[in-house]
């Protein structure tokens, strides 16, 4: 009841400033609905950023469960959580596995994120990164496992974030996470929503992870109602075994 009150509260409050921000005239020139968008939920920053962070925490919480329940997670699992937010996920899902990683770009998020999981971070099985998606700064094949929920839609270039989530993969390691909004009309995919969302269709989205270099992928709609991104599976390939040369005969 309590949780339903302050979310709701937190809306409101979002709405509110929303509203405000776009007859304030503070947006000139920009499409104000993705701005607004953009500063509260896809990189909060600011006041509206400081309201959107809290409401995500609460609101993201069925999706946390959905991606859980996909990521199977398991106790000798390295996790990396990109565009972690709060780290929820992380917090109430991963407390079980031996390594925890979440990078944001937001430093709201990254602040409310150190909090959450401060106990981990200061016994080091778990670490918290300010940083771009575009550039992650792990060695490759750090992780066992690398998921992203709700945030591969607002960064500027998808691919290269996909890339670098493969890139930090460790062979046979997995991925699950959740792109943009499915589209089925096939112009609009690969382009914005108004609210500056990406969205794809599925074979885009199925193509996008594969030029990404993920092998296994599978796309599907949303798994509840709530849920309204589609989520990606994908794998990183074990490299084909190297032929052992043919012994050369001593003369
Ligand atoms: C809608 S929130 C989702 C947060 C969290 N995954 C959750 O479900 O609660 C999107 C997140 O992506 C982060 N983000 C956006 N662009 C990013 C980038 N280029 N690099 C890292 N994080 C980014 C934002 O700061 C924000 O925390």
């Amino acid at each position: 009841m309590r949780r339903t009150v302050v979310m709701a509260g937190a809306a409101a409050i979002g709405a509110g400033l929303a509203v405000a921000a776009g007859r304030s005239g503070v947006l000139p020139g920009e499409s104000w609905r993705e701005r607004v968008w953009v500063t509260s939920q896809g990189l909060p920053s600011g006041p509206l950023g400081w309201v959107g962070a809290r409401e995500q925490a609460l609101e993201h919480r069925p999706m946390y469960a959905t991606m859980a329940k996909e990521l199977d997670l398991q106790a000798d699992d390295d996790l990396l959580d990109v565009g972690c937010g709060s780290a929820g996920l992380l917090k109430y899902h991963a407390a079980h596995v031996r390594h925890v990683a979440g990078l944001d770009a937001s430093e709201i998020q990254v602040a409310m994120a150190r909090r959450r999981l401060a106990e981990r971070v200061a016994a080091g099985t778990a670490e918290i990164v300010l940083g771009d998606a575009a550039a992650l700064p792990w060695e490759d094949g750090r992780f066992s496992v690398v998921t992203s929920l709700a945030s591969i839609e607002f960064v500027p270039d998808p691919l290269k974030v996909l890339s670098e989530m493969h890139r930090v993969l460790r062979p046979g390691g997995r991925a699950v996470l959740s792109l943009g909004m499915r589209v089925g009309n096939a112009a609009e995919s690969g382009t914005k929503s108004a609210w500056g969302l990406w969205r794809w269709s599925e074979a885009d989205a199925r193509r996008l992870m594969e030029e990404a270099g993920f092998g296994d992928v599978s796309v599907s709609p949303p798994p509840t109602a709530y849920f309204t991104l589609q989520l990606g599976r994908g794998a990183k390939q074990v490299s084909p075994l190297v032929a052992e040369p043919e012994p050369v005969p001593i003369a």
